[in-house]
């Protein structure tokens, strides 16, 4: 086995495709699990690499989490009697630090390294652990061993918490945290990405009582959570803008099951802009090239922008558009590991530094005095290009991705190394896609 995807490009993809459960919503949902009294069932989980990780990381710590039928797995937490998660494991998961929420509710006391330098940026979680200390958590880190220390000294006490600036899973964590805590607990600024109403949801119907007005997220703290009924995670909305991008970048037509347009806006309006044949029914959306495609300019941003996540997949799509388009990444400091592979096969990209007013505002990402050290947040992408086939190497999980998408544009045979890494996020890319007529093979 060579961890690779091998791909014959240049087939119009044609067909549908049935989307699979959100991975970031599943992730957070079965960590919440973890905090309920008796076993929890969760559907429409996908089965992809991450969630295996984060299943066999439970079953190490002594709780229960299995696959009891396609899509459906089990929690349960009780069992749970080891308060420490190995490095290995952690630098495995990346959400492994939202272990602090059940780990300290359950036994007053967690050992989690810090997740550390990924490939998309340097990812710190200073903004979860001022939380953490804001509810009465004693936090230390020990820069020898890289793990951090949390330990309950009274009991979580609710209290006001502002985000300087919004994190995703920050907020997901705060709610986790907070389910429990002493009276009220207000997040201030907190993110507004759709997975984070789907956990409110699934936590408000099982016992929880948490209010979003915009970026305020009220919880009163609860005594326990139950499972009350059943919960079905959403589909994911990354996996429905890889599939868009499938159709107009190979010129074909795919529609896409189980989305609605409000969840993928701002990718809906780019799209249009580009000329992209969109055709928008309750459930689904059919994404079809309409002939040509023109250049646009993206910014990328926290909900309700253009995701950061659909940033790479665009990229190519913008190769076969004709006029420069832009791509300026806001949100994390290193997200175009899938550039150099790119020009690899004859597309012509180049970075550039952005002139930006209040680059400490503007940026999601910590950047104090590192600004002058900021390399560059944006690229020039020059189209139309014919691409031809080459083997490439996949940074991170949407980067990798995109490689798949140049390869199905490239005439020639492709190969991708590092499929492991798309299997982290994508349930079964590769059957989906020969569904619609693609050549892919995993070897
Ligand atoms: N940040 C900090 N300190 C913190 C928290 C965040 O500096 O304590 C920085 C991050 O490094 C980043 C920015 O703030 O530069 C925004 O990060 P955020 O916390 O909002 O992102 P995240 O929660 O780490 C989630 C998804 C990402 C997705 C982003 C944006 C999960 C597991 N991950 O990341 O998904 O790109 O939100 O929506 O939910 C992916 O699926 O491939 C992926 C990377």
């Amino acid at each position: 086995m060579e961890d690779a995807y091998k791909i014959n490009g240049g087939i119009p993809l044609k067909g549908q495709v049935k989307l699979s459960g959100a991975k970031n919503i599943a992730l957070k949902a079965v960590i919440a699990s973890l905090m309920f009294k008796g076993a929890v069932e969760l559907q429409n989980i996908p089965r992809i690499l991450d969630i295996e990780e984060l299943l066999n990381l439970i079953k190490l710590l002594g709780g229960r989490a299995e696959f009891v039928k396609s899509n459906t797995v089990v929690i349960d937490g009780a069992n749970i009697k080891s308060n420490k998660i190995d490095l290995l494991h952690a630098s495995k998961i990346r959400v492994s630090f939202m272990f602090f929420a059940p780990l300290l509710t359950a036994l007053g006391e967690a050992i989690i390294p810090n997740p550390g330098g990924c490939r998309i940026g340097a990812r710190p979680i200073d903004r979860q652990i001022e939380f953490m200390k804001a509810l009465g958590v004693s936090v230390k880190y020990n820069a020898e061993d890289g793990f951090y220390r949390a330990r309950l000294e009274k009991g979580l006490v609710g209290g006001y918490f502002k985000f300087d600036k919004p994190s995703h899973t920050g907020t997901e964590f705060a709610i986790l945290l907070a389910i429990f805590a002493k009276g009220q607990t207000i997040v201030d600024n907190a993110s507004l990405e759709p997975e984070i109403d789907d956990l409110i949801t699934f936590l408000n119907m099982s016992g929880a009582q948490i209010k979003r007005s915009g970026r305020k997220i009220i919880i009163e703290g609860v005594k326990s959570l139950t499972q009350r009924g059943e919960y079905k995670i959403a589909n994911d909305r990354n996996e429905a803008v890889t599939f868009a991008v499938f159709a107009l970048a190979t010129g074909g037509e795919i529609t896409i099951n189980g989305i609605s347009a409000t969840m993928i806006q701002s990718f809906i309006d780019v799209a249009k802009k580009a000329g992209a044949g969109i055709k928008i029914e309750k459930n689904n959306i059919k994404f079809f090239y309409n002939g040509s495609l023109g250049a646009t300019d993206i910014v990328t941003g926290p909900f309700p922008g253009f995701m950061t996540d659909w940033q790479a997949p665009w990229a190519v799509l913008m190769t076969q558009a004709a006029g420069v388009s832009t791509i300026h990444e806001s949100v994390f400091e290193n997200r175009f590991s899938y550039v150099s592979e790119l020009l690899k096969l004859g597309a012509k990209i180049d970075f550039f530094k952005p002139e930006v007013k209040s680059p400490e505002k503007f940026y999601q990402f910590n950047l104090g005095k590192n600004y002058q050290k900021l390399g560059s947040q944006a690229i020039k992408i020059t189209g139309k290009t014919p691409l031809h086939n080459g083997v490439l190497k996949v940074g991170d999980l949407r980067a990798g991705v995109s490689l798949i998408i140049a390869a199905a544009i490239a005439g020639g045979e492709s190969i991708v190394e590092g499929a492991s890494v798309i299997d982290r996020g994508y349930e079964e890319i590769d059957k989906k896609l020969i569904a619609l007529g693609a050549k892919i093979k995993k070897i």
